[in-house]
């Protein structure tokens, strides 16, 4: 049985284990020490996971944030800003238009740099002082850009990050900029700026923080384990399903690895884990694709558009980890055309909740289920929103209405409300 699988065994430590702690390959099982060396996949050319051999849960947690998940990672402490411990929001108007059980809103653009790449990062550049490397590097699409300036900063590391030249928010390039990573403007989409890097770091010119690493991902977990803790503290129960925005599928197997971790540890029911429900842009939609046709890998799609620029991704590295993911809890993966992604982000603006495209897709996605009748009334669902609104201000802008002039006098000003 794949190790992959939910019905998986807990497992037990190799010879290569170090203080009950491993990576291990997803496909031919091969073990390595964690910290011995630079390692990102095995030597098959497959993904590596981190593996425990005790898997504590809800009672060996403590404190808020990334960090109170500390039992089940591979540090007690990271280099923290610190992060998580994001809200979740209710959102009555929206739950009573999709017309679920109940809709909550996993709001991750409230992380310190505004995207869920903060938990990853916490934990990702607390393993690249554990590793003693020098540069830090990675490509994005803006967000993990940010996150891993802002965590290098922290840490005393030099960031260096490839970004798709004018595909990538402002916001994300100024905060890059300003935490002082070194940005290189690629000519070409993010999937060669992955590449690109990849074979930097197969040169050892950087260590690598995008969500191929697999230390990243365990600090995604953490996600997981917010969204079931509060969900089943207000409802006595935990999700029927999870929606979420699909890039390189990072997320997608971070909670896939969460839910069986919990499953493993007999802290959570088979079916009681939730639908991982998976939405791309219509536009970059390998994943949709590769769930819709019962593919086990993705095609490459080289040309992606979408005003979703975070997720404007065509060749998803998680794709092996996720696609089990989403198969295993019954969940399915669907994609949204843009204008629906936006009306979405106005929505979601409209209980407060501000958001950045990529994010509102999973709203989006969530209607267009409902519409299917993929999704039944009696669900309770969360939506999980990744980043926040003013990472991509020209994208909010252009979602809302236009500023109006007036003159400078408060007769004018009258004049012009009343006309
Ligand atoms: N939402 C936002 C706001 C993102 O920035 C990303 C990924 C995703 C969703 C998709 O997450 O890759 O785990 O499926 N952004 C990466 C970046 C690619 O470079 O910032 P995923």
């Amino acid at each position: 049985m794949s190790s992959l699988s939910l019905s998986a065994e807990a497992p037990s430590a190799p010879p290569a284990a170090v203080d009950g702690v491993w990576l291990e390959c997803i496909d031919c099982g091969d073990a390595y020490a964690p910290f011995e060396s630079v390692r990102y996949t095995c030597d098959c050319g497959s993904l590596l996971e981190v593996r425990y051999d005790e898997l504590p849960t809800w009672d060996a947690f403590d404190g808020r944030g990334v960090w109170r998940y500390s039992a089940a990672l591979p540090f007690e402490e990271g280099v923290s800003l610190p992060e998580g411990d994001t809200q979740f929001h209710r959102v009555p108007r929206l739950e009573d238009e999709v017309g679920v059980e109940s809709l909550r809103i996993k709001h991750e653009g409230m992380n310190p740099t505004g995207s869920f790449k903060d938990r990853g990062m916490t934990v990702g550049v607390r393993t690249a002082q554990e590793l003693g490397v020098g540069r830090l590097a990675c490509a994005s699409t803006g967000n993990t850009s940010a996150a891993l300036a802002a965590y290098g900063a922290r840490a005393g590391l030099e960031t260096l990050v490839l970004l798709p030249a004018g595909k990538v928010a402002a916001g994300k390039v100024a905060q890059a900029s300003l935490h002082g990573a070194r940005i290189l403007e690629v000519d070409g989409n993010f999937d060669t700026c992955l590449d690109i890097v990849q074979d930097l770091a197969d040169r050892g010119e950087a260590y690598l923080l995008n969500s191929l690493n697999p230390f990243r991902l365990e600090g995604q977990k953490t996600i997981g384990l917010e969204i079931l803790e509060a969900h089943k503290e207000d409802y006595g129960e935990y999700p029927d399903r999870i929606v979420l925005p699909v890039g390189n599928a990072g997320n997608t197997a971070a909670l896939y690895k969460c839910f069986r971790e919990l499953v493993q540890a007999g802290a959570m029911d088979r079916d009681e884990v939730p639908k991982l429900t998976g939405v791309q842009a219509a536009g970059a939609a390998p994943m949709v694709e590769a769930i819709e046709e019962g593919a086990d890998e993705t095609r490459r799609w080289d040309h992606v558009e979408t005003v979703a620029t975070a997720i404007r991704i065509g060749n998803p590295v998680n794709a092996p980890k996720a696609l089990p993911g989403i198969r295993e809890t019954g969940g399915t993966a669907v994609a949204v055309e843009d204008d629906a992604i936006t009306q979405a982000q106005r929505d979601l603006a409209g209980e407060g909740v501000g958001v950045e495209p990529a994010s509102a897709a999973s709203l989006a996605g969530l209607r267009k289920l409902r519409e299917r009748g993929d999704v039944a009334d009696d669900e309770r669902v969360v939506c999980l929103t990744t980043g926040h609104l003013l990472k991509d201000p020209d994208a909010a802008a252009a979602a809302g209405a236009d500023p109006e002039p007036v003159p400078g006098d408060t007769a004018g000003v009258l004049d012009h409300l009343g006309s």
